[in-house]
């Protein structure tokens, strides 16, 4: 084991998650900073202030600071990757005193002022070294694909900003595409549904509970059918009321958000060369992202696009995994990828 700590961190949109050489992940939180309006001062990070969406007095500004993957606001992102490397690397001796080297993932396609951030804030927030990697190639590897292999290997991360598919051969990126839509949105989605059909204005956490709880892609016939009560405020009298939805009502409310991952799908094979296009059919497209999750969702994307497709295991921790193997292959990937 080398003495320097090697981290592979996933710094997405609505989770933040740090793999650690050696140990695994050891990190999953919210990407959501708390601050003192007055002061600019950090009140909490992750979870903590995850806690106080919504419920913040107006001393207190709750946000995350990345939108689509890219870095919206620098400042509040380094403190926030500062947090998460200090938790990540511990406080014991070894670590006061050298700083790990890191990878860290940002969206494929990025520009290079939207990089060069990133590696700035890995840098201000303790990393000796910072070297960057393309999200799908971080997925595929952490979802297990031999990406260093010639033939198609077709890798589709549905994230809580961005959606995007890529089909990888020999470490490089064959055709790609990605859409600013993912579970943010799905929860949106969902929010004006239950406002439409219901005339009840429910909240982002409760739209999401619904979408993870009861929430699927499509309705298999052999499937059960689940229900719950969402808590909101009723639209005509501003008072507090619920009611009970059905798994029917979310796949309703997603159509939209799903047929634009869908067409993104579509638009990546479409590009893709026809000997490798017969790899992805014979091998399937790998699900990875928080919306792997999401019942059924292989079923549709395999009904509409004719092709197999398989849910990575653990599909939400695969591009921190990824990027943190990563690190022991840069050498290797550094003469690939541009970007690291
Ligand atoms: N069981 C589930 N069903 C549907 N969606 C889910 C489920 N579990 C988590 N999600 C959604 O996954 C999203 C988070 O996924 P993930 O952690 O991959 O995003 P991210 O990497 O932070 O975002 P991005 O890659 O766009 O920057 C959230 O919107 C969350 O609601
Ligand atoms: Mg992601």
């Amino acid at each position: 084991m080398p003495l320097r700590a090697e981290l592979g961190i996933d710094l997405g949109t609505v989770n933040v998650l740090v793999y650690v050489r050696g140990k695994g992940i050891v990190l999953q939180e919210p990407s959501v900073v708390a601050q003192a309006i007055k002061t600019g001062e950090v009140l909490a990070v992750g979870e903590e202030a995850r806690a106080l969406l919504g419920r913040s007095p107006d001393t207190i500004q709750v946000r995350r600071p990345l939108r689509d993957g890219v870095i919206a606001e620098f400042n509040v992102t380094r403190q926030m990757l500062k947090h998460f490397i200090d938790a990540a690397v511990g406080s014991g001796f070894l670590a006061r005193f050298i700083k790990p080297v890191v990878m860290i993932t940002v969206p494929f396609g990025v520009t290079q002022v939207e990089r060069q951030a990133v590696r700035d804030a890995a840098l201000d927030a303790g990393a000796w070294k910072a070297y960057l990697i393309p999200e799908p190639f971080a997925g595929a590897i952490g979802a297990g694909l031999p990406i260093h292999t010639p033939g198609g290997h077709m890798v589709i991360d549905l994230g809580g900003g961005t959606s995007e598919a890529a089909v990888l051969s020999t470490y490089g990126v064959v055709a790609a595409h990605a859409v600013r839509v993912g579970g943010i949105r799905m929860d949106e989605a969902i929010i004006s549904y239950v406002r439409r059909k219901y005339s009840l204005v429910i909240g982002q956490p409760s739209a999401e509970e619904a979408k993870i709880r009861i929430g699927a892609a499509m309705l298999a016939e052999d499937d059960p059918v689940y229900r719950m009560e969402v808590q909101g405020r009723d639209q005509a009298t501003g008072l507090p009321r619920s009611v009970e939805i059905a798994t029917e009502d979310i796949v309703e409310a997603l159509e939209e958000p799903l047929s634009s991952i869908v067409g993104m799908v579509k638009s990546v094979l479409e590009q893709t060369p026809p000997e490798l296009a017969s790899d992805i059919i014979d091998r399937g497209m790998t699900l990875i992202g928080g919306g792997a999750l999401l019942r059924n969702i292989d079923r549709l994307l395999t009904q509409e696009t004719g092709v197999p497709v398989y849910v990575a295991d653990a599909p939400m921790a695969c591009v921190a995994v990824g990027a943190g193997k990563a690190l022991s292959r840069r050498r290797t990937l550094m003469r690939t990828l541009p970007e690291m």
